[in-house]
């Protein structure tokens, strides 16, 4: 396994749009297994193949108190089911140390392939739900803080960009 780097709010290469996966082969199952290496190392939720540079559908997330429970989405698709709208504070390892609400559907169906290409289904909601469309944007190429003032979106890339000068210095 190996860490993968993870890109930074502004990267361009955060914008493109994800290739869908055609075969769930052995060179796929690396992807996943290094991106859930890169998440758990990075403590975070959830990544997106996007944020690594990888041009493939994939999702991997875990979303358990104990960080043994990782689940794996090929080609994710999400149907919002019936029910409120729900506002929680998202983060994103792309956009480090920023929190921002964001109403999303609370409840949702996702569809995808698992690591052996075997299409599943689950029902999502909680911390889940927003987790799987906060990394189902993120393959086709949007960010959580795009519906922010571009104003607030300016102020973040340049704290980010100094935090990086002062990470290198
Ligand atoms: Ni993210």
């Amino acid at each position: 396994m190996a860490l993968l780097e993870i890109l930074q709010f502004p990267d361009p290469r955060l914008r493109n749009k994800a290739t869908p996966v055609t075969e769930v082969n052995d060179t796929v199952r690396q992807h996943v297994d290094n991106m859930l290496e890169t998440m758990y190392k990075a403590q975070g939720v959830g990544l997106a193949s996007t944020q690594v540079d990888i041009d493939q559908r994939i999702v991997v997330i875990d979303v358990s108190e104990e960080g043994d429970d990782p689940l794996v989405f090929i080609n994710p698709k999400i149907t919002p089911l019936e029910g409120p709208t729900s506002e929680m504070a998202e983060g994103c390892l792309s956009v480090p140390g920023f929190y921002e609400p964001l109403g999303r559907p609370e409840n949702v169906r996702v569809t995808a392939l698992d690591r052996d290409g075997e299409e599943f289904s689950m029902d999502c909601d909680g911390l889940l739900s927003v987790c799987i469309q906060h990394e189902c944007d993120h393959l086709d190429g949007k960010l959580f803080i795009d519906t922010l003032s571009s104003l607030k979106r300016t102020r973040i890339r340049k704290k980010l960009e100094k935090n990086r000068r002062l990470a290198t210095a």
